[in-house]
C-alpha cells in the first residue's frame, strides 16, 4: 500500500511526472536498442538463401518498376490462416538481399513470397499477359508488352556493383560475369556451370520460351526464385533467438 501511496505524489505533480516518465522510457530503449550495436547482425543466417542472379535481379528490378507491390506484398506472416494459405512464415533471411524489401502490406491480389514453383512458365506467361485467360474473375492488369522489351545488358555488372555498396556480397568475379550469367540463364543452350557454381540452385532455362531474352524472361525467373530458397523440409529455427 506504502508504494501505492508514493505513487500518488507522482501522479498529483506534472513536473515530477515527466521527469520520472522520461527516466523509463532512457532505460526501456537502452534496453531494447543499445544489444544492437553489439550483434554483428540482427538476421539470422539461414541455408540456401542467395544474392539474385543477374536475371532475377532484372526481374526484381521489372517487378518495382511495373508497381507489382502496390497490389502484392512479398511477407507471410506468423499466423494459421497465412501459412496455411501462402506456406512457411517468411523468415528475416529470405529479405536479406532486397533493397528495398518488398514486405508490403496491399493485397489487392495474394501474397507472392512463395509463389516459386507453385505454377509453370506458361502459366505465368498467360496469366501475364491477359490474367483474366487463366483467372476469369482478375482485376490484375496486362503486361504482355514485357515479352517484346529486351533487355540491355550494357549496365549489368554496375547494377549488381550497386547492390554490393549496400551489402549484398556480389564477389568481384560475380560482377565481372554478370552479362554471361545473365545469357546463361536464359538461354538453356548455354554453359551453365558457371552460373550454378556462383548461385546454387539457379534455374536454367528459357522462361518465356520465345527468342531473345526479354523483361518477360527476367520477370519470370525472378516469380520462380521467391520463397524457394530455403528448403522447409530440413529448415529448423535457432533455438537460441
Ligand atoms: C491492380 C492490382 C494488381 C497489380 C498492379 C498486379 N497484380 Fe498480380 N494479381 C492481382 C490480383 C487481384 C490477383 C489474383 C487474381 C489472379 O490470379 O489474377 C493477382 C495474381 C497474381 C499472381 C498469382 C498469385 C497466386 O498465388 O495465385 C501473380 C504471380 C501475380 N499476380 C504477379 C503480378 C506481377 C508480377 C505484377 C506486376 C507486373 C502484378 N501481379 C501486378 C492484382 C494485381
Amino acid at each position: 500500500m506504502a508504494i501505492l501511496e508514493k505513487h500518488k505524489i507522482l501522479e498529483k505533480n506534472a513536473t515530477l511526472l515527466l521527469v520520472f516518465s522520461f527516466l523509463v522510457v532512457t532505460i526501456g530503449g537502452i534496453v531494447q536498442i543499445a544489444p544492437l550495436f553489439y550483434l554483428e547482425n540482427t538476421i539470422e543466417k539461414v541455408e540456401g538463401v542467395r544474392p539474385y542472379t543477374p536475371l532475377e535481379l532484372k526481374g526484381r528490378d521489372i517487378y518495382i518498376r511495373e508497381g507489382c507491390y502496390t497490389c502484392h506484398s512479398q511477407m507471410i506472416r506468423p499466423m494459421r490462416d497465412e501459412v496455411e494459405r501462402y506456406g512457411h512464415y517468411s523468415l528475416a533471411a529470405e529479405s536479406m538481399y532486397d533493397h528495398p524489401f518488398q514486405w508490403g502490406s496491399k493485397r489487392t491480389g495474394p501474397d507472392l513470397a512463395r509463389v516459386g514453383g507453385r505454377y509453370s512458365d506458361e502459366w505465368h506467361f498467360d496469366h501475364l499477359v491477359d490474367p483474366q485467360s487463366v483467372v476469369p474473375e482478375s482485376i490484375m492488369p496486362k503486361y504482355g508488352f514485357l515479352a517484346n522489351r529486351m533487355i540491355d545488358l550494357s549496365q549489368m555488372s554496375q547494377r549488381l556493383h550497386t547492390d554490393s555498396l549496400v551489402g549484398v556480397p556480389y564477389t568481384e568475379e560475380m560482377i565481372a560475369e554478370a552479362r554471361q550469367d545473365f545469357r546463361a540463364q536464359a538461354d538453356p543452350d548455354q554453359d551453365a556451370s558457371g552460373l550454378e557454381e556462383r548461385y546454387p540452385g539457379a534455374q536454367q532455362r528459357n522462361f518465356d520460351r520465345r527468342a531473345g531474352i526479354s523483361e518477360m524472361d527476367a520477370l519470370i525467373a525472378y516469380l520462380q526464385v521467391l520463397g524457394t530458397m530455403v528448403d522447409f523440409s530440413t529448415f529448423q529455427p535457432d533455438p537460441n533467438r
